[in-house]
């Protein structure tokens, strides 16, 4: 069985630790984080490895996953280039947003790099296990890598596809926009709707009915025909004297009332297409 060393034991690294331990396909091997009490934290929820202080002790594996923040990837590869006792072996990190050009210091030692970005929201690890089945993973990197990790996320129940290095600023945009600024709109309406006046509970049933109706309606119509709204009806009036008033309750929520119904106005004109 292959070995796994984990650096990073948050949201992404104790789901696809656990999973991984729970196909056994793999043995998590060694867990390395900034505190302690992550680590022990990830270990329980893995069921697997140990919790090692420091560089040093870590030992050989076949992979390598670099489940840290986007910024302490860099950081994190160059430290472990420098560790010349430990031998070459696969290395992968999960950013979406990054290639795996930024492992470029173990490449240059022979390392086998890649990057596999799992397009779900990891906002919790139990919550993620149950939504993974069917999570598209973007794959992107060394053929020999991805010869690896391809079936390896396959057998965990991801649908693998390639992106290209030079796509994925734009390629992770894309899941910034659906899943990462859906709460910001959600929590701007929630906002809104007490500013207004309307009782808790109703803006907590709101968000359980208007949101799911919105996304079963995209869902089953695409985004187009799901749009409603005075931008998607040409109302230029109401646009401008809405945007005005949300402009003066908070101009950050102003400007993006602006600009999203100016994106909701070409979105309504466009030619119909298949989606
Ligand atoms: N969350 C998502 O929805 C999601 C989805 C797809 C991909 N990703 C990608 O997955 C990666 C990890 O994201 P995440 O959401 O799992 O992050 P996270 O929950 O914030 O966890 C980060 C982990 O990295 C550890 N860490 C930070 N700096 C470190 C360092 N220098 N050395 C060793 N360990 C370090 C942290 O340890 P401490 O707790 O001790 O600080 C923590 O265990 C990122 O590249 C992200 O873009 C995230």
């Amino acid at each position: 069985m292959k070995t796994l060393n984990l650096i990073g034991g948050g949201r992404v690294g104790q789901t696809l630790g656990r999973l991984l331990t729970q196909d056994g396909q793999v043995r998590v091997q060694d867990v390395l984080t900034r505190s302690i009490t992550s680590a022990e934290q990830a270990l329980a929820f893995i069921g697997a490895g140990r919790a090692v202080g420091q560089m040093r002790d870590w030992r050989p594996a076949d992979l390598w996953l670099l489940a840290v923040p986007d910024g302490q990837i860099a950081p994190v590869a160059a430290t472990l280039a420098a560790a010349d006792s430990l031998p070459t072996a696969t290395v992968f990190h999960a950013s979406g947003a990054l290639s795996a050009d930024v492992l470029k210091p173990l490449q240059d030692k022979g390392w086998k790099v890649a990057s596999a970005h799992c397009l779900l929201s990891f906002a919790s690890p139990p919550m993620a296990l149950e939504q993974f089945a069917g999570t598209p993973c973007a794959l992107e990197g060394d053929a020999l890598a991805l010869a690896e990790l391809r079936p390896l996320f396959t057998r965990l129940g991801a649908q693998c596809f390639d992106v290209r290095a030079q796509d994925k600023l734009l390629y992770h945009a894309g899941a910034v926009f659906t899943t990462n600024f859906l709460p910001v709109l959600q929590d701007l309406a929630e906002q809104l709707w007490q500013h207004s006046g309307m009782p808790l509970p109703l803006v907590q049933h709101l968000r359980a009915s208007l949101l799911k109706n919105c996304v079963d309606n995209i869902t089953k119509l695409g985004p187009q025909a799901a749009l409603t709204g005075p931008a998607a009806r040409g109302d230029a009036a109401l646009v401008a004297a809405q945007g005005q008033a949300v402009q003066r309750w908070n101009p950050g929520a102003g400007e993006a009332y602006q600009a999203l119904s100016g994106l909701a106005g070409q979105l309504a004109k466009r030619e119909a297409r298949k989606s």
